[in-house]
């Protein structure tokens, strides 16, 4: 079965309102003379996403926020509610980010109802999971990941797995320039599909899309992107400058 690519640039805390103007402006100019075969979604911080929204309003290219809380409204100070995104233009959402768990207390469980709130107002999670470099060391991924995943996945139905992407992003990959090699991604792309085979059924395992992140650039994307289970990529740095990211997009099989 095909699955439709998605290819995502996760801004974190990069991009004032003016700065996501000038880029989203080369951007679209930038892939204008292609019929994107693929979904392209930015995700830049909450004040520019209303702008973002603006700025490509009538292309092809979405915008996801880059967390969202699972209450829709309330004393959450610092939270934003998925309504609230999707007022501001979003019809994406990234949870569970590693920089998230590890540097502001994240959890497995914190991260299945963000998702859970996202999907039903109708937003598609990215959920993010991945190992560090010491539980790697230590041949401990595929558990970490599993638990992860399935954590997440909690009590989501198949239409609700089906509308979400999992995005595996290696902990030590992650802003290090030391990708994972396209081997090391696919053993780990095909366990999560086993996994999410397990807890939801083989046809959804088949059409969820699972995309890679962790250093991915214009020089290694296409042999990511030609790995069987590898289905798109959540891009950090290399979203934040037009002709990278435009490259990554035109990834070549
Ligand atoms: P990177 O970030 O591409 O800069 O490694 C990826 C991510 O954190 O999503």
């Amino acid at each position: 079965m095909s699955r439709r690519a998605v290819i995502a640039g996760n801004w974190k805390m990069h991009g004032t309102v003016s700065e996501t103007r000038s880029l989203l402006r080369g951007l679209r100019a930038r892939l204008a003379a292609r019929a994107l075969d693929l979904e392209v979604v930015v995700a830049p911080p909450y004040t520019a996403l209303g702008a973002a929204a603006e700025e490509l309003s009538g292309s092809p290219i979405e915008v996801a926020a880059q967390n969202v809380h699972w209450e829709s409204k309330g004393a959450f100070t610092g939270e934003i509610s998925a309504a609230m995104l999707l007022e501001a233009g979003c019809r994406w959402a990234i949870v569970g980010h590693s920089e998230r768990r590890q540097l502001f207390g994240e959890t497995d469980a914190n991260v299945n109802r963000r998702a859970r709130a996202a999907l039903e107002a109708g937003l598609h999670p990215i959920v993010c999971v991945g190992e560090t470099f010491a539980e790697r060391q230590a041949n401990r991924t595929m558990d970490v990941v599993r638990r992860q995943a399935r954590a997440a996945l909690l009590d989501l139905g198949a239409a609700d797995i089906q509308t979400l992407c999992i995005a595996y992003e290696p902990v030590w990959a992650i802003g290090t320039g030391r990708t994972a090699t396209p081997d090391q991604a696919e053993e780990v792309h095909a366990e999560l599909r086993r996994l999410v085979a397990e807890v939801a059924g083989t046809q959804t395992a088949e059409r969820l899309r699972i995309l890679y992140g962790g250093s991915v650039k214009p020089d290694n994307i296409d042999s990511l992107m030609a790995e069987p289970d590898i289905d798109g990529a959540l891009v950090g740095s290399a979203s934040l400058e037009v002709e990278s990211f435009a490259r990554i997009v035109e990834f070549q099989l």
